[in-house]
């Protein structure tokens, strides 16, 4: 059989796939997907666009448009959504993704030869770890507290790597951690990038899931020097099955963007992008998003209740203002090896945190999710695995 290229072996392991099943099987409480819950899709609102963005736009919505992804969509996020996060922009900053982790694809493969440096936060996402691996980039992790990385430490990783080429962060109830940046620290980052130059990755997908406090402003809106990639999805607002992200960048960013567009996939889905953009425009999704941060609050609570009155003392979990994620660190567990016995033995499934680091991992971190089980489920699943996390623990 003919090799597989070196690369292949860059990409990570298979737990997204196990998660995706385990997410399917109606019987188990799954903590492991990072989905929004189906029952809150606009599925009727949706239908009616749908049929909309057919009579108004009508055979457009089937052809080719460009890579640039189309117009109105594109005006939409510029004048709509990026000044909700401070980030004043116009429509041709911004360029239509499938997806936002095309765009931690193609940061990456604008910016990293291989061996070259991308510092990351310590845990960080998954699947920006599966795209800097198979272009075998070089990890430097940075530690984060409450208040996300902390920049002393990520002064002193760009002190000691002056060629990094770029800083990825999930500043927003970050994936696994559910933390947030600090505003301060956003600024700071900024800063820190001019001087050291690097570029800096912001990937926000849960930015307008928050349900406490305020909404900080995005990294981008501090950046005079079009250093920031700024990623947004609509997965996590809209739905993931429609594959829609976009990129805000300066304009000659975009214009590489273009290129590699053009090289992938071409463009983004015009039948989706007239779908969302219709769907935006007549419906709205300030009440949409309301009626779901409501539900993950309310999720929220009863996973932190539970984790409080069920897991065994020592263990520490995160309290997240939005998003999805939990992070727990149960010292003394391993958490990979006991993923198997809870999915099999008590219905119970989570990801193990191993997998989220680049560097140094650790075992006895894991991630919940609690966007798609119900506060009943939840506090059952928990109250599960708080009994095997004590019977582990001794
Ligand atoms: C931090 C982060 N970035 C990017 C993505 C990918 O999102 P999309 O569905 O827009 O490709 C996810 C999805 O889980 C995520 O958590």
């Amino acid at each position: 059989m003919v090799a597989e290229a070196k690369r292949m072996q860059g990409y990570g392991s298979d737990f997204i796939k196990e998660m995706f099943a385990a997410a399917r099987n109606p019987d188990m409480i799954s903590f492991a997907g990072g989905a929004p819950a189906p029952e809150l899709y606009a599925l009727d609102a949706f239908r009616a666009a749908s049929d909309k963005a057919f009579e108004v736009y009508g055979r457009t919505v089937m052809a080719y448009d460009g890579a640039y992804g189309i117009a109105p969509l594109r005006e939409f996020i510029a004048t709509q959504w990026m000044p909700r996060a401070g980030v004043n922009v116009g429509a041709d900053d911004v360029l239509i993704l499938s997806g936002s982790q095309q765009g931690i694809d193609y940061a990456a493969r604008l910016y990293l030869d291989e061996g070259d440096t991308v510092i990351v936060e310590h845990p960080s996402y998954l699947g920006a770890l599966n795209t800097f691996g198979a272009l075998s980039a070089n990890y430097v992790s940075v530690p984060i507290d409450a208040d996300g990385m902390r920049m002393d430490a990520l002064e002193d990783a760009l002190r000691r790597h002056p060629a990094a080429k770029l800083i990825y962060t999930v500043p927003d109830f970050q994936n696994p951690t559910g933390i947030t940046l600090a505003a301060d620290r956003r600024r700071h980052m900024v800063e820190l990038a001019d001087r050291y130059d690097v570029m800096i990755v912001e990937d926000s997908p849960y930015y307008e899931i928050r349900f406490d406090g305020e909404f900080p402003p995005a990294i981008k809106s501090y950046d005079d020097c079009g250093r920031v990639i700024f990623l947004g999805s609509f997965s996590k607002t809209l739905c993931p099955g429609i594959r829609l992200g976009w990129v805000v960048a300066d304009n000659k960013l975009i214009e590489r963007y273009r290129v590699l567009k053009e090289a992938t996939d071409f463009q983004a889905g015009t039948v989706a992008q007239y779908q969302a953009v219709t769907f935006l425009q007549d419906y709205s999704l300030e009440d949409h998003l309301n009626t779901s941060r409501n539900v993950y609050r309310g999720r929220r609570d009863a996973a932190l209740a539970a984790i409080e009155e069920y897991f065994p003392s020592g263990v520490t979990y995160t309290r997240p203002s939005g998003g999805y994620f939990i992070w727990v660190e149960a010292p003394g567990i391993n958490a990979t090896e006991t993923v198997v016995y809870a999915m099999n033995e008590i219905g119970v499934a989570y990801v193990p945190g191993e997998s989220f680091y680049a560097t140094d991992p650790r075992a006895d971190t894991l991630r919940l999710s609690y966007s798609q089980m119900t506060e009943a489920k939840i506090d059952e699943g928990i109250q599960r695995l708080g009994r095997l996390l004590g019977e582990l623990s001794g």
